[in-house]
């Protein structure tokens, strides 16, 4: 075999892999818009039945001591910009998934306090399934789980009747309700 032919056999397996990888990040359920909540947004393209497996939150997998690292640099890049998109996602006890590359369109997806979607573990994948039934043109949203200690950096926009005004883990609602309740006594 020549060179020349050995090179475009090489070009074309790594196209080959570089499609792949984008295809795993992409899903004919859902697309990316413009959302009213936050930036753009991951909106269903056709109605979704409850518990159907959306799309793979794709990302690098990567040791607890990385995530801390990237987690620490993205905190700050958050102080600097304003920015507080995080995209580190628990996947188990050693390692996280980092999903801040452009093929994850499942990085989109914003939060609600009345999420219609939810992330599942299955092995060393995250997977976004649908919690109810969806109808084509609703924005795909999920709890993004975030702790209450440093709820003030994350107001909520997402417009449920029962937004909380924060992004915080629903289990942790009843600590901020009574955070909330001494902050408005003055307390
Ligand atoms: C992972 S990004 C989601 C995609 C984002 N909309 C964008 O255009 O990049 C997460 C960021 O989106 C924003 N966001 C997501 N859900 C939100 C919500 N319910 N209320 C306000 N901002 C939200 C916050 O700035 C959050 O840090
Ligand atoms: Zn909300």
């Amino acid at each position: 075999m020549g060179k020349k032919t050995k090179q475009l056999l090489e070009e074309a397996a790594l196209y080959k892999k570089l499609k792949q990888l984008w295809q795993r990040g992409q899903s004919d359920l859902c697309e990316v818009r413009g959302s009213k909540i936050h930036g753009r947004g991951v909106y269903a393209t056709q109605d979704i039945a409850a518990g159907t497996k959306i799309i793979e939150y794709v990302g690098e997998v990567i040791d607890k001591e990385e995530s801390e690292r990237r987690a620490w640099a993205q905190h700050a890049h958050s102080q600097e910009t304003g920015d507080a998109a995080v995209y580190i996602f628990t996947l188990t006890s050693k390692h996280d998934i980092d999903g801040n590359v452009p093929w994850n369109t499942a990085r989109l997806i914003n939060h609600s306090c009345e999420p219609n979607c939810e992330a599942w573990i299955d092995g060393r994948r995250i997977f976004i399934h649908s919690l109810g039934e969806i109808k084509e043109g609703e924005e795909l949203t999920f709890d993004y789980a975030f702790d209450v200690d440093c709820y003030e950096d994350h107001p909520c926009l997402c417009g449920k009747a029962s937004c909380i005004g924060y992004i915080v883990s629903r289990e942790q609602w009843p600590q901020l309700k009574e955070i909330l309740a001494a902050k408005a006594a003055g307390k």
